[in-house]
């Protein structure tokens, strides 16, 4: 097994091929999510699978307002994160499967903890 660390917004031309790229609790902490959603059809093979879970939680701290992929108004109306992600990886992926609701739990003390529910969404990447 090789591993790897990379910017999953400028990923280079070393990673290709794959059967699945699986980014769990990413998008939603990327500098620029919408360079990784438009390129990693590049990553992976006619066929093969992207998994994305987030749950959406877009905060300026990680995401300038422009690149947020969904959680905003846009043109009167409510643009959810699944919405702008269908709209952003329709050209090259066709749903697979979910959305599916992944909930987990983050300690933070022995008296706080911190439950999340990701949504888990699986895309195809089409062959043309
Ligand atoms: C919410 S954590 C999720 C960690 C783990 N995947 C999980 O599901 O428990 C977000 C992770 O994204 C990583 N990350 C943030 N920006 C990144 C980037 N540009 N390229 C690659 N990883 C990044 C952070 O280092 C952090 O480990």
């Amino acid at each position: 097994m090789e591993l790897f660390q990379a910017d999953a917004c400028n990923l280079k031309p070393l990673y290709t091929g794959h059967d699945l790229v699986l980014a769990a609790n990413l998008v939603d902490r990327l500098y620029r999510p919408r360079a990784f959603l438009e390129s990693i059809h590049e990553r992976i093979r006619p066929g093969g699978l992207l998994v994305l879970t987030s749950p959406y939680t877009w905060r300026e701290e990680h995401t300038r307002r422009e690149e947020w992929i969904g959680g905003f108004r846009r043109d009167g109306e409510n643009l959810t994160t699944r919405e702008g992600l269908r709209e952003t990886l329709g050209r090259h992926f066709t749903p697979a499967a979910g959305p599916r609701d992944l909930p987990f739990v983050i300690r933070e003390t022995r008296r706080k903890h911190q439950h999340t529910i990701s949504e888990m969404t699986v895309w195809e990447r089409r062959g043309d």
